[in-house]
């Protein structure tokens, strides 16, 4: 008989869950096991390998499940094809290089699946934590507040949006820019994220001046002055320095200090991109550079850059709590908070930042200071620096090759040289090199245009990474110079 609680024409109940609890522990033990075997032998063999054509299709999705067999055997076969950042011979852009410590943080992450736009619960408290972290590290106020984010990219979004309502007391939130017109200075060596916010928030990339750096590549203070200048005379409304603490060419560091006089003078909001360079606080050898950091309004920073955090997890911190809240905090009735239950506990991260769902980031940060603590992280940081000062030294020592930079902190530039060459065939011989170097799984510089010459940039934010890998790196270069067509 059909009972109203138990209708015969309900379908069977299923779940997500494994059927068989012991398999799926057999199942995900494997798993891990070839993770670790690839954080073991991260140093062997090649640095990066094209994904091969015939493994596409292994992804191409169906419409019925797979079983497990199958899908594990796809991801362990995955496993050789990441950029290649887990490698000591991966020298290109800025990535960090991970830990295998980290698996333990995300997989903790993972199995809780907190999702932590805000409510009452442990992960919470963690992200606050760490924020707390970072802002004795920088010397940051006790009304300071912060947000973990994807990347600095995101961090500058959330730094320059606090800065432009800031600037138009808010107003801006409910009225948009208006007939404001507001511009900012930054150097033009500054990252491409902070045009790209300007862009976002509607200001318009033209409104971020690009002032020209001096000899050794730091923004031209007086050119900034009178560019500020200029554009009071002309009406406009200046609002915003962006210092690069480590810049991605090169990785030279303003002058803060003078940056932050500037901002002073003229009442305008300091802000630092200092993803890569601003956890060089961590390190004796970097720390005497970066004073004037502390002075900063926001500094936008990454974990997985320097702190070899898992991808990806970066950071906003911002001097004035108040502003960052104003620029953001939005609780509308389901989001409502209470004194007691999972919607307590003050400011939610949702108040602090564009995203409402958010995964567990802090984790694994939390878990890379805790375990391997500020004083070695600290030292890494150095190492690196003093392998790219062993690597300029190399290539000073070797006649093909030309030092296009002095080291400034991890970033060493320079390119092959051959007499007879054309400019422009030079610059092609360089950008070949790397290519190979590259394809042969040899090592991963990246390419960049110094004084409009092609450099091979080696940037060193590699744990792994020994001097005997640089000594090879440039033992290859030149065997390679020496075997590419009509370089010879
Ligand atoms: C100086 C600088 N700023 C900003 C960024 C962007 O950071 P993310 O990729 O974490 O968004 C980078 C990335 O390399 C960088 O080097």
């Amino acid at each position: 008989m059909t009972t109203p609680d138990h209708p015969r024409s309900h379908s069977p109940e299923d779940t997500l869950n494994p059927s068989d609890w012991e398999a799926f522990r057999a199942r995900l033990h494997a798993m891990l096991n070839a993770a670790i075997d690839k954080m073991e032998h991260a140093a062997e063999g090649r640095v990066w390998t094209p994904f091969p054509e015939e493994m596409k299709e292994t992804f191409s999705l169906t419409e019925t499940g797979l079983p497990p067999e199958e899908i594990d055997a796809t991801l362990r076969a995955l496993l050789p094809y990441g950029v290649g950042n887990t490698h000591p011979r991966f020298f290109g852009w800025v990535h960090g290089a991970g830990t295998p410590s980290n698996l333990v943080a995300d997989i903790t992450a993972a199995a809780i699946n907190a999702n932590t736009g805000g409510r009452n619960h442990g992960a919470i408290e963690v992200e606050r934590q760490l924020v707390d972290w970072c802002k004795r590290l920088f010397s940051f106020p006790e009304g300071a507040s912060g947000l973990i984010v994807s990347g600095t990219s995101m961090a500058t979004i959330i730094a320059l949006k606090a800065a432009r309502d800031s600037q138009l007391d808010f107003q801006s939130r409910a009225d948009g820019i208006g007939a404001h017109h507001l511009v900012g200075y930054t150097s033009s060596e500054a990252h491409a994220c902070i045009a790209r916010a300007f862009d976002l928030l509607g200001l318009g990339t033209a409104a971020l001046r690009k002032i020209p750096v001096t000899s050794d590549h730091q923004l031209d203070l007086s050119l900034l002055r009178a560019a500020i200048a200029a554009d009071r005379a002309a009406g406009l409304e200046p609002f915003l320095i962006a210092g690069t603490c480590g810049s991605v060419n090169a990785g030279t560091i303003d002058d803060l200090s003078a940056l932050a006089d500037v901002s002073d003078a003229e009442n305008l909001w300091f802000h630092v991109d200092g993803a890569f360079g601003a956890l060089g606080i961590l390190s004796e050898r970097l720390r005497p550079r970066l004073t004037g950091l502390e002075r900063a309004d926001s500094i936008a920073f990454d974990f997985h850059k320097w702190l070899h955090v898992n991808y990806d997890a970066g950071c906003i911190l911002i001097r004035s709590g108040e502003a960052h809240l104003r620029a953001f905090s939005d609780r509308p009735d389901y989001l409502k908070s209470a004194d007691r239950g999972l919607a307590a506990g003050g400011t939610w991260p949702v108040e602090l930042g564009p995203e409402l769902s958010r995964g567990f980031r802090a984790l694994k940060v939390w878990a890379q200071i805790a375990e391997h603590g500020e004083e070695k992280l600290g030292r890494l940081i150095t190492q690196n620096c003093e392998q790219a000062a062993y690597l300029g030294e190399l290539v000073q020592a070797t006649p093909e090759l030309d030092l296009l930079l002095p080291v400034s902190m991890q970033i060493c530039c320079f390119r092959y040289v051959r007499e007879g060459l054309s400019a422009k065939a030079l610059n092609r011989l360089n950008e070949e090199i790397v290519i190979q170097l590259q394809l042969q799984g040899i090592a991963a510089p990246s390419t960049t245009l110094i004084d409009g010459h092609t450099a091979i940039r080696v940037n060193i934010t590699n744990h792994r990474t020994r001097r005997s890998d640089l000594d090879l790196l440039v033992r290859e270069i030149r065997r390679i110079a020496k075997e590419v067509p009509g370089s010879d």
